[in-house]
């Protein structure tokens, strides 16, 4: 069947050619038409605006939205004659891991946990000394631009949004759902059970292949993006590769409308983590961004592309920029557990986000959102709704809340033509970090979630209810190499889809569906 559709490809596509042809005129005359038909987003890991992007504003391009020096959260955030900490340019790669859950975040706006009033943006410190005091010059610390010379050359050719928030405020994986759904359905932390079954709301994906746009979701291991329900549905199975295919797709001229990549989140000799996670050296997640950008850049699609690279969530790290409280809408119905029962009706700490194209200028700072309503913002659901923008999705919008986040079609609509002096090679990176991989370490949340995903899509229950107990038991190196495995085996079961052609015929998901037939071995 396969090789029938393929006999009457070669003969259609002559013809398609010819009328594309005929057609093009009419295309280019259309002034509503974006150049942009290839978006590449790639998201790294927990950290916020100031600690990366917030000294570039001294070095690389006053207009930013940065750091002066004289920002500073007292150790107790309400008792004017606690002493301050203030912010520094010294961060370097090492500092465990800040507090950012809902609770602690909460914190960190407020002064206080309770979650009223302004927000003052002066709780960073007490948040981060009740864990360890030594914490506390971590989180106010930040990048001078010379250790990370990838963004800092990327601010300077293409364009800083320096008023993008992560869309709650809570941890990674919220966070991470809002990209591509603009909800979290109501988890304002990470629950286990749930992401391994899956969220089930509609995704811009689903969009897309309703009006027969194609995506790929790349990664070297198991991505976030399974966490949504849709996405492990058959007829996605062909949709995941490895990221040295989005090199190989990038260079042939064969991205699809969306590409999604995701970093590295395990941390080995050999294959280090590349997501900037801590205690990750973010000398590797700003050679992840140079592959990006330099295989895009040398590509034949290089002229319709927009590359977007953010952070989930701002990783416990001060940012001085208060997050919007007010006129933020409730996605869905959905609320947070109690408590709190959060209403989704704030934002979360502002994170780092830069664009790439040949049709950004040079230089560019985009500040506060344009509409569509006067409380609008940037945020993840930013994405979706401007990716509905860009390529008129017929589908309506994912929840209330893409159908208000501002939308940044105009970054790339100022030129009348590409950019020819575009920066082909981005800096080299020394590395950070002096230690090697810690392998021996204990999973993080993250990890142990990954573990239990591949666990689920392996049908392999002692795993799953190991992971369920504890995720104390695998180290990162036996954690990485199970889950290494079942990505192995999902692209296998992919492949076998697509062979079997099953990926445009059926609902049913991966799990269910193709699990039985092959199993993935
Ligand atoms: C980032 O923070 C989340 C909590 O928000 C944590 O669970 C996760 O493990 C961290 N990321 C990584 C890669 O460890
Ligand atoms: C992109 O457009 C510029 C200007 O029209 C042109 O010089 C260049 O060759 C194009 N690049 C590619 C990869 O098509
Ligand atoms: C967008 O799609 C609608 C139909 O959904 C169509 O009527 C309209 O012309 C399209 N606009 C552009 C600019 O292509």
């Amino acid at each position: 069947m396969a090789r029938t559709r393929g006999a009457i490809w070669a003969w259609l596509s002559p013809l398609l050619v010819a009328v594309s042809l005929l057609l093009l005129p009419a295309a280019m005359a259309g002034d509503s038409e974006s150049p942009i038909k290839k978006v590449v987003v790639l998201v790294l890991e927990n950290r916020s605006f100031d600690h990366i992007l917030g000294w570039m504003k001294r070095s690389v391009n006053p207009a930013i939205d940065g750091l002066t020096g004289s920002e500073c959260n007292r150790v107790s955030s309400g008792d004017p004659s606690s002493p301050p900490v203030c912010v520094t340019d010294d961060a370097h790669f090492v500092v465990s891991d800040p507090p950012h859950s809902f609770e602690a975040v909460q914190q960190q706006i407020f002064g206080s946990g309770a979650g009223a009033g302004e927000p003052s943006m002066s709780g960073f410190v007490q948040s981060a000394t009740a864990v360890s005091p030594s914490l506390a010059r971590g989180v106010m610390s930040g990048f001078p631009p010379e250790k990370l010379p990838v963004f800092a050359a990327l601010a300077r050719d293409f364009a800083v949004f320096d008023r993008w928030f992560s869309s709650m405020p809570g941890p990674t994986q919220p966070n991470r759902l809002f990209l591509f759904s603009a909800t979290s359905a109501g988890a304002t932390a990470h629950v286990k059970e749930e992401l391994a079954r899956g969220y089930p709301q509609r995704t811009i994906f689903d969009s897309l292949h309703a009006d027969g746009l194609d995506f790929g979701v790349y990664a070297e291991s198991l991505p976030c993006a399974l966490f949504l329900r849709s996405l492990r549905r058959l007829r996605y199975a062909g949709k995941f590769h490895r990221f040295a295919a989005f090199k190989e797709h990038a260079r042939r001229g064969r991205l699809r409308s969306l590409s999604v990549v995701e970093p590295r989140y395990f941390d080995i000799a050999g294959a280090p983590a590349d997501d900037d996670h801590p205690s990750h050296d973010v000398a590797n997640g700003q050679r992840l961004v140079k592959e990006v950008y330099e295989a895009l850049r040398a590509g034949p699609q290089w002229n319709q592309t927009l590359l977007v690279v953010t952070y989930d969530e701002h990783g416990g790290f001060f940012d001085h920029v208060p997050t919007p409280a007010t006129g933020v809408p409730s996605p869905d119905a959905a609320r947070g557990p109690p408590p709190a029962r959060f209403a989704f009706d704030r934002l979360g700490v502002r994170v780092p986000a830069l664009m790439a194209s040949p049709w950004i200028k040079k230089g560019t700072v985009v500040a506060r959102a344009n509409g569509p309503t006067a409380s609008s913002e940037y945020e993840h659901s930013s994405i979706p709704a401007t990716l509905k923008k860009l390529f008129n999705l017929s589908s309506p919008f994912l929840t209330r809340r893409d159908a208000w986040a501002g939308t940044f079609e105009h970054v790339v609509g100022e030129l009348t033509s590409p950019r020819t002096d575009c920066i082909e090679v981005l800096p080299e990176v020394a590395p950070l970090r002096g230690t090697g991989a810690e392998e021996e370490a204990e999973l993080s949340e993250l990890q142990s979630e990954l573990v239990q995903l591949a666990a689920d899509l392996q049908g392999d229950e002692a795993v799953s209810r190991l992971v369920a107990e504890s995720s104390g038991r695998m180290t990162v190196r036996q954690a990485s190499e199970y889950v290494d495995d079942a990505m192995a085996g999902f692209l296998r079961a992919g492949r076998e889809a697509l062979r079997m052609g099953l990926e445009d015929s059926t609902e049913v998901d991966v799990w269910s569906g193709l699990a039985s037939r092959t199993r993935f071995q």
